[in-house]
């Protein structure tokens, strides 16, 4: 067990002068896990997460790559529909781990996640003519940006092979036995998969949501299946040693502290949209109640040339969390150069990944020094091993975290505001009243 939490290493040197010498709050850490494990606090109906990866391997994961070979078979590209949490998963995982397709790798399109009609135009030159299957992906069935989004691209595929053959190219993951888009999905006969019940839209990138894309990208999503189930396992460890309570007593103590904003930085761009699978994460799993960490990000190096000055001196209310995988996947070293007419004869020969760890040095003790504490999260490389317990640990000490702090980790109120607002101005059927209210005041305004 210990062997393998070390393939997650919380470093929180960086941010001891915030500390008493014993360190942040592990008794509290320890009772948030606990009523986790025992089912026992708020939203426990929605931790159906943490033995995901055991039910799957167990249940739809021989479907899944089925499907996938079929669609790595036949597709030049899977257009995978979704929003929130039915996306940033499967876009984090095929952006960290596939970035540029490899020969035989169909191109994962993305759409849904916008209403933008130059967004969708983009998409659809990129699709150009090339054979393609559809995977749509909603737990409820119902949110607009994808639902419209596959509408669109349905007829295309429906004009391309008919509306027969077409049957064939849709996959749809969606709840078990509620929705409009199961129910199209049983009268169509079109492929499904299960958002299970028991897990929410953010946690459910290790389902057959995250996994089916990741699948037709070419990962390898048995070994992510695999190390998930050692990392979960492994992180149900009830000690100060287990890296998710480290993550999360550090961040709360920090937050008590006004460190208000947390920045997950990476100096791998092929992160960003991990990040952005993050921010959603712990964004509507802490921001509630009137409190909650704002969750950010940044892309070093080429934000430190924009966001730098902030960081450094700006309002110290940040706190600021670096992601980094130890060893490089490639490697380069700087030429020498006769004269050395641009003044770098001084790094001939060292090796890009160790000037890099000095740059991230730097700015660490640059940060230090400007009062904003470091929290580091490492693991050994950017492969399918790193990306599960990546995933399993931000999801773990994200529970922990949200419990610590009071709240209901798994619910999201919040979010129904904005879409009840938009279904009655756009003069969906059963919200009159509120069309009636919104207009009067939009009226009043102008
Ligand atoms: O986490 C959430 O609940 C949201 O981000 C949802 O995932 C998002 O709104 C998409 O919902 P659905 O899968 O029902 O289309």
């Amino acid at each position: 067990m210990r062997e393998g939490i070390a393939m997650i290493k919380v470093d929180l040197s960086g941010a001891a002068g915030f500390f008493d010498p014993a360190g942040p709050d592990y008794a509290a850490a320890a009772r948030a896990h606990r009523a986790l494990l025992e089912h026992s606090g708020a939203g426990a109906e929605f931790t159906g997460w943490l033995d995901l990866p055991g039910r799957i391997q167990n249940g739809e994961l021989k479907q899944i790559l089925t499907a996938a070979s079929r669609i790595r078979g036949r597709a030049q590209a899977l257009v995978v529909v979704g929003i929130g949490g039915s996306y940033l998963g499967a876009k984090g995982a095929v952006e960290l781990l596939r970035p540029h397709p490899q020969p035989g790798d169909p191109k994962i399109l993305f759409a849904g996640n916008s209403l933008s009609p130059d967004a969708l135009m983009h998409l659809l030159e990129e699709l150009g003519d090339l054979d393609f299957d559809i995977n749509v992906v909603s737990k409820s069935g119902t949110t607009l940006e994808p639902a419209l989004a596959f509408r669109m691209f349905r007829g295309l595929l429906e004009a391309k092979y008919g509306t027969e053959k077409a049957k064939k190219h849709i996959f749809a993951t969606t709840d078990a036995h509620r929705g409009v888009l199961k129910q199209m999905a049983d009268e169509e006969g079109w492929e499904t998969f299960v958002v299970p019940d028991d897990v929410g839209g953010r946690y459910s990138v290790l389902s057959a949501v995250g996994l089916l894309p990741m699948a037709a990208a070419g990962i390898d999503v048995q070994t992510v299946i695999g190390e998930a189930i050692e990392a979960f396992t492994a992180m149900s460890a009830q000690s100060p040693e287990n890296p998710a309570w480290q993550y999360a007593a550090a961040r709360q103590h920090l937050y008590r502290l006004g460190k208000t904003t947390e920045i997950l930085a990476c100096y791998e761009p092929s992160f960003r949209f991990m990040a952005e699978w993050w921010k959603q994460l712990y964004g509507e799993s802490e921001g509630k109640n009137g409190i909650g960490i704002f969750p950010a990000s940044v892309e070093y190096n080429a934000d430190l040339h924009s966001m730098g000055q902030y960081i450094q001196d700006g309002p110290r209310t940040l706190m600021e969390t670096v992601v980094s995988f130890e060893q490089p996947l490639n490697e380069f070293s700087v030429p020498f150069a006769m004269g050395d007419p641009d003044r770098l004869n001084y790094l001939a020969g060292r090796k890009l990944s160790d000037i890099s760890r000095m740059a991230q040095e730097a700015v660490k003790a640059a940060h230090i020094t400007g009062g904003v504490p470091n929290l580091e999260v490492r693991v050994p490389k950017r492969d399918e091993a790193g990306f599960a317990w990546l995933v399993c640990f931000f999801e773990l000490a994200c529970a922990i975290s949200g419990y610590m702090s009071g709240v209901n980790p798994f619910d999201q109120p919040g979010v129904e505001a904005y879409k009840k607002n938009m279904f009655a101005l756009l003069g969906k059927p059963g919200y009159e009243d509120r069309k009636a209210e919104l207009e009067a005041k939009l009226t009043e305004k102008h």
